[in-house]
């Protein structure tokens, strides 16, 4: 049995938390601040190369041991364990959830139905290594023999914004001659923009797809095979593609020879399998040596997971004070801002993580959910979000709990860049914490010269309430470790989150409605078909377009 029998926001701990959070709304940061000055240590936790600050959240010891009771309730620990051990926790697939497998370098067996699964996990490891050395080797060609050097990651969801995000991160180990393009849109320009750069001969492309079914990846796929084909005749698919699948009958199906595919499970989820097969084009690009360093920093991080107290186990203490803003502050988003240039693409493949996962209304106990499950994620890369969606964090009146992340050592150290770049992120969550009163920004206004009608006139406009809450992750340099720990943290931060809510965190059952709609509406727009039943605004759209298209 996985999930909790009784309602959460029924238990004691629940009803603890919301007296909680009615003491704490009238506390105000800055004021802890000022009087322990010992708590910037007991709100952090140091592990390897991740540093998590998490003080300047609005919590004290009371609330915090509350939260932490939460955790207690809803057995937490339990639940980790579970998860590990291969149980069926993905409930309503009845699927295991072991994207930890993948990465579990101790090679301790891992069973799912009686079977380990660590010979398989390892045998595609193993040709991961074997092939991405001959591509970087050129010793794995193109049809003409020349070296493929214009990697291509075609997919969509996991099997895109996971190897994207990573591939990204990692750019600074790149090849130097190895160049990586993403094509994941339905939208014909995302494929012919991609192909207008390239030449067939040196491109490999690496069709990524769980299910092998996906409509925008099968199509880009065939679009980009007609490409090949006809620049270098039908015996090139062989030498130009590979898949990467759990689904081996649908691979040869489409014309890739199964030899060149790179398998994985049902066991691993779309969102969280980059560290399967899917994650191959960051090991062509970066090379193996670092594709395995990045599976090893997210299993020390697994390790941490499972053996770390919850007061300093960094997912359980992330989730919880996610827990705590969205059902005891009524806040509905959080942002990600990480200060590094290589992790651009982190807001976008966190809110896949996020929302997919944990954007449910009905529990484990088959009832529809009665509080917030998963807030609204959004970001984008410090500093240039500050100018652009920081007014409203700072002043706004949405309070947005904000995660900060950023190298102490970046790989592009030139001249002041990157101290400029950690003051900003430093000023940023102190100026959310403290912001300034109405009586400083008088102050501040009237020490500029300003006169008093002008000081009365903008001291509210010049203040900041403040009380807004931070996290700081301050990492030693975004290197392939520090990249699965930083990564891993957050899968497992989702986890406890869904965990807590009562919620399947594993299935994604919201996308389907949609994809069924586009497959009625598609004929009725090529006119092979007349209306289905529609309403008034859908139907008189279909015409307007077609009308349009003529
Ligand atoms: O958006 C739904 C979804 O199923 C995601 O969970 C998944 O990552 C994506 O589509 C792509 O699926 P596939 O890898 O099977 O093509």
């Amino acid at each position: 049995m996985f999930g909790l029998a009784k309602e959460i926001n029924k238990s004691k701990a629940w009803k603890r938390l919301e007296h909680q959070a009615k003491r704490m709304r009238k506390i105000e940061m800055r004021d802890m601040f000022d009087k322990d000055p010992e708590r910037a240590k007991k709100f952090a936790v140091g592990l390897e190369n991740i540093f998590v600050d998490f003080s300047k959240n609005r919590i004290d010891e009371r609330s915090f041991a509350a939260l932490l009771n939460l955790a207690k309730e809803a057995k937490v620990a339990k639940r980790i364990e579970q998860m590990f051990a291969g149980d069926k926790i993905n409930t309503t697939e009845h699927r295991a959830v072991l994207h930890t497998a993948l990465r579990n370098r101790g090679n301790a067996p891992v069973y799912v139905d009686g079977r380990d699964v660590m010979p398989e996990i390892n045998r595609v490891l193993a040709k991961i290594k074997t092939f991405s050395e001959a591509v970087r080797l050129g010793k794995f060609t193109g049809q003409t023999g020349k070296k493929l050097t214009n990697i291509v990651n075609i997919g969509i969801g996991g099997s895109d914004l996971g190897p994207k995000m990573a591939a990204e991160a990692l750019k600074k180990y790149w090849a130097k001659d190895i160049r990586c393009y993403f094509i994941s849109n339905i939208d014909g320009t995302a494929c012919a923009e991609v192909l207008n750069k390239l030449d067939p001969e040196t491109t490999l492309f690496i069709v990524c797809s769980k299910t092998f079914m996906t409509i925008e990846t099968l199509t880009n796929a065939k679009t980009c095979r007609r490409w090949l084909v006809d620049a270098l005749g039908e015996p090139a698919v062989a030498k130009h593609f590979v898949a990467v699948s759990t689904n081996v009958e649908k691979v040869a199906e489409f014309g890739i020879n199964t030899d060149n595919m790179f398998e994985f499970w049902d066991f691993v989820g779309g969102r969280y399998s980059v560290w399967s097969a899917i994650g191959l084009i960051t090991a062509i690009a970066a090379g193996y040596e670092n594709f395995e360093k990045m599976l090893e920093g997210a299993y020390e991080m697994d390790r941490h997971f499972r053996t770390a107290e919850p007061a300093k186990n960094i997912p359980v203490v992330l989730a919880l004070l996610s827990v705590w803003y969205g059902n005891f502050f009524g806040i509905r988003n959080h942002a990600v801002v990480p200060y590094d240039q290589y992790l651009c693409y982190l807001p976008a493949y966190l809110q896949q993580l996020v929302m997919e996962s944990n954007g449910k209304s009905v529990g484990q106990d088959n009832k529809f959910v009665k509080y917030q499950t998963a807030p609204v994620v959004f970001g984008g890369a410090g500093t240039d979000v500050q100018h652009s969606f920081f007014q409203m964090i700072h002043q706004g009146t949405s309070v947005v709990p904000c995660d900060f992340i950023v190298p102490a050592i970046s790989h592009n150290e030139i001249g002041e860049h990157h101290e400029i770049l950690l003051a900003n992120v430093l000023a940023q969550s102190e100026a959310l914490m403290r912001g300034k009163t109405l009586q400083e920004a008088a102050a501040e206004l009237k020490a500029a010269g300003k006169s008093k009608e002008e000081v009365a006139r903008l001291k509210k406009y010049k203040s900041f309430k403040g009380n807004r809450p931070s996290n700081m992750m301050i990492l030693k340099k975004i290197d392939p470790h520090a990249l699965g720990m930083l990564v891993a943290m957050y899968e497992h931060k989702t986890f406890v989150e869904g965990v807590i809510w009562n919620i399947n965190s594993f299935d994604q059952m919201g996308v389907e409605l949609g994809k069924q709609m586009a497959l009625q509406i598609l004929p009725e727009l090529q006119g092979n078909r007349e209306g289905t039943k529609h309403d008034a605004s859908t139907k008189a759209l279909i015409s307007l377009i077609r009308g349009l298209r003529k």
